[in-house]
């Protein structure tokens, strides 16, 4: 069956003592509390990575994750990070295609399919983010929309492959405001993504990708969003810089 994962996108927060002491009271809390098989992924800046990587070394159920990578493996691009990098440093996930960096560095699902592969290829598992603006929403079109993200960023892959992506399913109108998806909303989009899956690799496949929810989690709303049958797990920004939040929402099942 299919995994149930938390992920925590800690965006560009805390500085390196901040983050290795949020790092750690995760990890203990996780320890002594979370009894469901969870894998909880703690996606870091870059810089905090290696660091992080010791302290979730021990644990069998939290990990390790980049909030991107450069598409190209290595060579003159000043300020870029590659995936051999960030294998390096014991990061085992990269977070891609998140919204933020679709709209601020203008990420394209072109870019975003080599992007996948060169994670693949090289035994990082990506998470790959998707969701439509309020006006896609609001014009009725957002099941389209994000099957096309989906297509043209993923369809490529082989049976064997695209089990290993995680996919983050997150509104853009519910990232950062407070306003979540109804559990209505969150489920229609993610059945209409598993179906969608289930047409081009059949249901067999489709079962065994996670499909996570982002926008707005928190301890409160979280076990709502979890019992939805298609929702298994979440994509948490906001929340996951508070240690007690997030480990409750990792509980949330
Ligand atoms: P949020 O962010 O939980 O703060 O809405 C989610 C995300 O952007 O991954």
């Amino acid at each position: 069956m299919r995994k149930r994962v938390v992920a925590g996108n800690w965006k560009m927060n805390k500085t390196l003592n901040e983050g290795l002491a949020l790092a750690s009271e995760v990890v203990n809390m996780v320890n002594d509390e979370l009894t469901d098989d969870v894998s909880v992924i703690l996606c870091t800046p870059f810089v905090h990575l290696s660091q992080v990587s010791r302290i979730v070394e021990g644990s069998d159920k939290v990990f390790l994750a980049a909030q991107n990578v450069s598409e190209h493996p290595s060579g003159a691009y000043t300020g870029d990070i590659s995936v051999d990098m960030i294998k390096s440093v014991g990061a085992t996930h990269v977070i891609l295609g998140h919204s933020e960096r679709r709209e601020y560095h203008n990420e394209t699902n072109s870019q975003l399919a080599a992007r996948v592969d060169l994670a693949l290829n090289n035994g990082l598992g990506p998470i790959f983010c998707c969701g439509e603006s309020l006006e896609i929403r609001e014009e009725g079109n957002h099941v389209r929309f994000v099957t096309n993200q989906l297509e043209e960023s993923l369809f490529h892959l082989s049976e064997d492959d695209i089990t290993k992506v995680v996919i983050a399913y997150e509104p853009i109108w519910a990232i950062g405001t407070g306003v979540t998806a109804s559990t209505e909303q969150a489920q229609e989009m993610h059945k209409a993504i598993r179906e969608f899956l289930a047409n081009k690799y059949g249901a067999d496949i489709a079962n065994e990708i996670s499909i996570l929810y982002g926008g707005s989690c928190k301890p409160s709303n979280a076990p709502e969003l979890f019992a939805q049958a298609d929702v298994d797990g979440g994509l948490i920004g906001g929340a996951s810089l508070k240690s007690r939040d997030f480990v409750d929402i990792a509980k949330s099942y």
